[in-house]
């Protein structure tokens, strides 16, 4: 097994510059700070269209350095095209998507768009600019109902909606363009569910409306948000009946990224990785940490299962591992605990 051989190179003469398109949302903005801490210069790019405004000068209080950050759309070529040309840029890590399953039933040519399009363009410019190392953020949603678990990352991929389909598009897109053009080194990870939030409370995710995750789902119960929890399904065949998924810390993850992109910048060359813990935990026992966390019992009301799910999803993480020597290292707690720090600090 590799070892974790992530070493911070900070202020180092040869700094390496990184482009986070959406480094203001959830996860971009975590992986903003472990690329700061491992002495990255990073840039970013954001819509904002589901970020919080003020994430720019919370990144700036939380590493202690300024803020570059375009306030741009990826669909907008001259805008992307002017930040190459105004950056010395090594490679990009593109987050900017959108990622609602249900709202992609609904809007599915809003969601081609925005994901696919947006990669082709970013690509065109990183062509344009002679940037050939990206880091894709798809998900594990490409495993469809995956047949064996856990998961590896040579099963069978498919989709059942269309936003499932955009990162299936993007990692063909990706996967043709390393086959016909060797000067393109990616790294595709493939995430499970990232939870969790940083332990400052100064970050974390941004959720209006319904969320589609369940840790967000009962943190708005916590917060009274929401009445109760709606449990789908309590007759699997899991340890307590309910759907069991593979949650992974969102620092976790994010450190991944930093990984990855040192993968590629050594010259290792292209991979698809997962990005999980490889431990499973049900609806019941998230509910139960969460109510650890924030003191208090939380409702719950069991509903049918949802078409289409599964009841159980965890990852192989050995490749991630044997790879870019990555390990999950943060427990559920510390998920359940980051969280609702991060909510409380949303509430004052
Ligand atoms: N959070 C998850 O559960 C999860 C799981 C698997 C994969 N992913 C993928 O990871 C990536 C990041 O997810 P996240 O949870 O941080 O989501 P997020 O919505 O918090 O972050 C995405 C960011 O991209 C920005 N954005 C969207 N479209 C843009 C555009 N056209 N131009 C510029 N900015 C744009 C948004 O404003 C937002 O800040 C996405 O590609 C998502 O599909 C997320």
């Amino acid at each position: 097994m590799k070892q974790n051989n992530w070493i911070p190179r900070k202020d180092s003469p040869g700094k390496r510059a990184v482009l986070l398109t959406g480094g203001a949302g959830f996860i971009g903005s975590h992986t903003y700070v472990a690329l700061k801490q491992a002495g990255y210069e990073v840039i970013i790019v954001d819509n904002f269209s589901n970020a919080l405004e003020d994430t720019p000068e919370r990144l700036q209080q939380l590493t202690g350095s300024k803020v570059i950050c375009y306030a741009d759309d990826l669909l907008d070529r001259s805008a992307i095209r002017r930040i190459f040309d105004n950056h010395p840029i090594d490679a990009v890590i593109h987050f900017a998507a959108k990622k609602s399953v249900a709202e992609s039933t609904t809007a599915p040519l809003v969601y081609y768009e925005n994901n696919v399009s947006g990669l082709i363009g970013l690509l065109e410019e990183m062509r344009r600019a002679s940037v050939f190392n990206l880091v894709f953020s798809s998900s594990a949603t490409v495993y469809g109902s995956p047949e064996t678990l856990p998961v590896r990352e040579n099963a069978a991929l498919s989709s059942t909606n269309p936003y499932g389909f955009t990162k299936l598009v993007c990692e063909n897109v990706l996967s043709d363009l390393q086959k016909f053009d060797p000067r393109w080194n990616v790294g595709i990870l493939r995430y499970f569910n990232p939870v969790g939030a940083h332990s400052s409370g100064l970050i974390g995710e941004s959720t209006t409306g319904i969320p589609d995750n369940l840790m967000p789902y009962i943190a708005k119960v916590a917060t009274g948000e929401l009445p109760f929890l709606r449990v789908f399904g309590a007759d699997y065949d899991t340890l307590d009946g309910t759907g069991v998924r593979d949650y992974i810390h969102v620092m976790d993850l994010a450190e991944g990224h930093v990984l990855s992109l040192e993968e590629l910048l050594d010259g290792a060359g292209s991979h698809i990785v997962n990005l999980g813990t490889g431990r499973g935990y049900s609806v019941l026992e998230m509910l139960k940490s969460y109510e650890t966390a924030c003191g208090r019992t939380l409702p719950y009301q069991v509903m049918p299962r949802r078409p289409g799910d599964v009841g159980e999803v965890v990852a192989d993480p050995a490749n991630a591992n044997a790879l870019l020597g990555f390990e999950a290292k943060r427990d559920l707690d510390h998920m359940s605990k980051t969280s609702w720090n991060w909510m409380l600090q949303r509430m004052d």
